[in-house]
């Protein structure tokens, strides 16, 4: 018998992002490709209150990216996550949209975690690593 396309694909290990170092409390967060149910799309991890957060860099109102500039995220008080384009707003800890556009949206959430020294993230079947090619000169 033939297994389905995908079905016993091995699990893609946890990605290696930056060093731990890196992310500084509710600083500049770092970017990342990924490919989003088989689309290219970026995403981003971010130090709040001591914990890394990731999420697809989208909001939950439009699907365009959030950042006002590249990696910031955090509102002028360093407590929500804003979109740059309409102003919605996000917990940090969970990505759930709190005022704005959004509604009942939320961010989402890319599993991430810390172990020696360094920030990892975890594929998922829908969210992938991506290393796009480079640009030609
Ligand atoms: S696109 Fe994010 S609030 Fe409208």
């Amino acid at each position: 018998m033939t297994a389905a396309i995908g079905r016993d694909a091995p699990a893609v290990p946890p990605q290696r992002l930056c060093s731990s170092a890196e992310l500084e409390e509710k600083g500049r967060a770092v970017l990342f490709d990924v490919l989003h149910y088989r689309e290219p799309a970026r995403a981003f991890a971010m130090r709040f209150e001591g914990r890394v957060v990731a999420y697809l860099n989208r909001c939950a109102h439009v699907p365009t990216e959030l950042d006002w500039q590249p990696g910031e995220f955090l509102d002028s008080g360093k407590e929500f996550i804003l979109c740059s384009i309409h102003g919605a707003a996000y917990e940090p800890r969970d990505g759930r949209c709190i005022a704005g556009p959004c509604g009942r949206g939320r961010l989402t959430m890319i599993e991430a975690s810390e172990d020696g020294g360094d920030v990892w993230w975890q594929p998922t079947r829908d969210t992938l690593p991506h290393r796009p090619e480079p640009a030609p000169i």
